[in-house]
């Protein structure tokens, strides 16, 4: 690999036919619509998602053969599915690789639905020195026009340069940060944004535009336990008429802690607020998050604390995570 700059951008280049201490690159499969398949290659929009094996999607692109891969199957599975099981999995799969030493880095394929938190989640638990790239598609591996094999090709890209080091998402051509990154769009290509903008652009070279700050890992100890016996911790949100009857009924089913999504800045109506203060004072952890698609709960709305830039999923991950430490 070699590399030149310019202003604030850096341009990283691959030659990974030349480079003879070339170390592996895991590919790690979920499943997801970038291994979903399609009765005819004209349909983007009616398919099952995770029907190809992780090895038959990196078969499908000439340009991988120049990598030393390997590829491993962890769960296939459309994203809408994800369970805290696979997450636990998914994070002992990449510690385990992330330790050995001949392993560069590691690329994740997975279902966009889910993604911002699963890729969160590995971010919180691992928070890897090696890069760990997850990416996805937005049209099935059926399609004439799908964009799972060139996604996959530019992850690997990223990940073989070591430019962006940590838990990253690459989707059409760019490079965001798992504890910034959110899906935006239900069908466009380039689904996923972030409010700061992404960390890195990938095309036949990657050019690092920033860094991001990251928090130390909070360790796989943390989620040793039984799945089953992780906290409850649940979303809800505000809207028109919201009277926070939603949240009585979740303390009555039994609840360990709950994201409220609230309007713009984290706001939440009188009577979702009043339920919520119930909640806490029953021992709940309460988080504001927004039901907007980008921006911060920078708010300080009396005693409930907000979740500053992560979506409302994520700050369930990060709930779910604390809820965890005790
Ligand atoms: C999924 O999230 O598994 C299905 C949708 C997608 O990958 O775009």
């Amino acid at each position: 690999m070699g590399g030149e700059g310019w202003g604030n951008v850096q341009w990283l280049y691959f030659y990974p036919e030349s480079n003879q201490m070339q170390r592996q690159i895991v590919i790690l499969g979920t499943g997801g619509t970038i291994a979903g398949v399609a009765a005819s290659a004209d349909d983007d929009l009616n398919y099952t998602a995770a029907q190809i094996g992780v090895d038959q999607l990196v078969a499908a692109v000439p340009g991988l053969r120049a990598f030393d891969l390997h590829c491993e199957q962890v769960a296939q599975i459309d994203s809408k599915d994800m369970s805290h099981a696979i997450w636990q999995a998914l994070a002992q799969r990449v510690a385990h690789h992330a330790a050995r030493a001949d392993v560069a880095a590691i690329v994740v394929t997975h279902g966009t639905d889910t993604l911002e938190e699963t890729a969160y989640f590995v971010q919180r638990v691992l928070a890897p020195t090696l890069p760990v790239v997850f990416t996805a598609a937005m049209r099935p591996a059926s399609s004439a026009q799908a964009d799972g094999p060139g996604n996959l090709l530019a992850a690997v890209r990223v990940a073989q340069s070591g430019a962006v080091t940590g838990v990253s998402v690459v989707m059409a051509g760019a490079v965001f940060a798992a504890a910034e990154v959110r899906k935006l769009h239900s069908q466009r290509l380039d689904a996923f944004g972030a409010d700061t903008g992404p960390l890195a652009r990938v095309d036949d070279s990657v050019s690092v535009e920033r860094q991001t700050a990251t928090q130390p890992a909070l360790g796989l100890a943390r989620v040793a336990r039984d799945p089953s016996a992780w906290p409850r911790v649940e979303i809800v949100t505000n809207h028109a008429s919201a009277d926070g009857r939603i949240v009585d009924a979740l303390l009555a089913q039994g609840v360990d802690g709950l994201i409220a999504a609230g309007t713009g800045n984290g706001s939440l109506s009188v009577g979702l607020e009043a339920a919520l203060r119930r909640a806490q004072s029953q021992g709940v952890r309460v988080l504001r998050a927004s039901r907007c698609a980008l921006g911060r709960v920078a708010s300080t709305e009396g005693s409930l604390p907000g979740c500053g830039t992560l979506s409302a999923p994520q700050a369930r991950v990060e709930l779910l995570l604390d809820l965890m430490a005790d």
